[in-house]
């Protein structure tokens, strides 16, 4: 079983002196038994990958386009984001599926094209409120990682990261057994679409009001491989006890 992996989702959130302060303080920290990811806005991937040499922080972006160059106002290739220092991409975080549309085929393809590109893809599912509600969450999750799978997914290139869209920045979190339940559940389809043993080696984390107080115990559920956090992300010291709550 590999480290956990606690990834910080900064949003568009802190400009580059914020995120130089925020990187070199997650970098000074020395080894605390898992893996960082540090994934902020574009404009300061560069000043981030600065701040991170020398440390074993790894740095993503939290999006990309799924073709390699051209005619695409506004969006970033993985070519660039490489040059910019990535090892990782965020794709299909549901700001992104609801505020931009993005289908689990556009999800899919931008995944292709981080694994295409030699970055590992953290792709994310997640269920609304109502699909929870009417019993339909593992099912939604399922049909989701199904979809924006891209087809040479392994260990090495892939991570999924399940986040409940309505536990997502809003202090909510699903009961711990509702967490296994649908970590199990992604491990089975993973075993299925990918091969056997690939839900034990495929990183699942779980993302969603993660926070210093509660991630002992997520961190210390079944099928739980590590944590995306988003708001928590944002001080050095939670993110931190983050890192510290891992098994
Ligand atoms: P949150 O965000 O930790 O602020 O809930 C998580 C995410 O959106 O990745």
């Amino acid at each position: 079983m590999s480290k956990a992996l606690i990834a910080g989702n900064w949003k568009m959130n802190g400009d580059r002196p914020f995120a130089s302060e925020l990187a070199r303080a997650i970098a000074a920290s020395g080894d605390l038994g898992c893996e960082f990811l540090l994934c902020p806005p574009y404009t300061s991937l560069e000043t981030v990958a600065a701040a991170l040499e020398g440390s074993s922080v790894a740095l993503g972006a939290q999006d990309c386009h799924a073709e390699t160059s051209g005619a695409f106002t506004g969006d970033i290739s993985v070519e660039m984001l490489r040059e910019s220092g990535c090892s990782h991409v965020i794709v299909g975080h549901s700001e992104r599926r609801s505020g931009h549309h993005e289908t689990d085929a556009i999800v899919q393809a931008k995944a292709t094209a981080a694994q295409t590109g030699g970055l590992t893809a953290v792709i994310c599912v997640g269920e609304s409120l109502a699909q929870r509600e009417s019993g339909a969450a593992l099912e939604v999750v399922e049909s989701q990682v199904v979809q924006s799978l891209p087809e040479g997914a392994e260990t090495l290139n892939t991570v999924i990261a399940y986040e409940p869209i309505w536990a997502i920045g809003s202090g909510k979190i699903p009961t711990l057994e509702e967490i296994s339940a649908v970590h199990r559940h992604i491990a089975g389809v993973l075993d299925r679409e990918v091969g056997d043993g690939a839900g034990t080696a495929i990183r699942i984390l779980y993302g969603g009001s993660v926070n210093a107080e509660n991630a002992k115990e997520i961190l210390a559920c079944e099928g739980v491989g590590g944590a995306l956090v988003g708001g928590a992300s944002l001080k050095a010291d939670s993110f931190l006890a983050i890192g510290q709550s891992c098994p």
